[in-house]
């Protein structure tokens, strides 16, 4: 197993757009393995492909208190999302060290097969429906910030750009 490099606000290549994932082989099985080994030892809830600049709908959460409940979810869909929403505290290791609230659906359903290929359902509420759709936004290209005001994520990225240069 591997830890890899975990891309960080603003870098370009974070707005990517992911494709399917079209092979269910032992090389996706080692990723997954590797993402998660990174997700764990960060301190994540969850952690998208693009994330790690690999561009393919794969996504490894872990929302229990434990932390011994992975879930793989590869070519997610949203198959419903509740009319109740609420907005919530919420972070990301690409973007280190900022907490902002955004607003998302309470519940979700989500479709996706794991990395076996297998295709099940899932229901998600909870600290584990935000984080779906936090990790489902990100194979979209887009990260959290993006919900906040133009002057609030600016103020982000300057603090990034400062921090990202001070440690180089
Ligand atoms: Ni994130």
């Amino acid at each position: 197993m591997a830890l890899l490099n975990i891309l960080c606000y603003p870098d370009p290549r974070l707005h990517k757009v992911a494709k399917p994932v079209t092979e269910f082989d032992e090389k996706l099985r080692t990723l997954v393995a590797d993402m998660l080994e990174t997700m764990y030892e960060s301190q994540g809830v969850g952690l998208a492909a693009t994330q790690i600049d690999v561009h393919q709908r794969l996504v490894v959460m872990d929302t229990s208190e434990e932390h011994n409940q992975p879930v793989v979810l590869i070519n997610p869909e949203i198959t419903w999302a509740s009319e109740e929403r609420v907005k919530g505290e919420e972070g990301c290791l690409s973007v280190p060290g900022i907490y902002d609230g955004v607003e998302r659906a309470v519940k979700v359903k989500v479709k996706a097969a794991d990395e076996h290929g297998k295709v099940r359902e899932l229901e998600a509420e909870g600290l584990m429906a935000v984080c779906v759709q936090h990790e489902l936004d990100h194979l979209m290209g887009k990260v959290f910030v993006e919900y906040l005001s133009p002057l609030k994520r600016n103020r982000i990225k300057t603090k990034m750009l400062k921090a990202q240069k001070d440690s180089a």
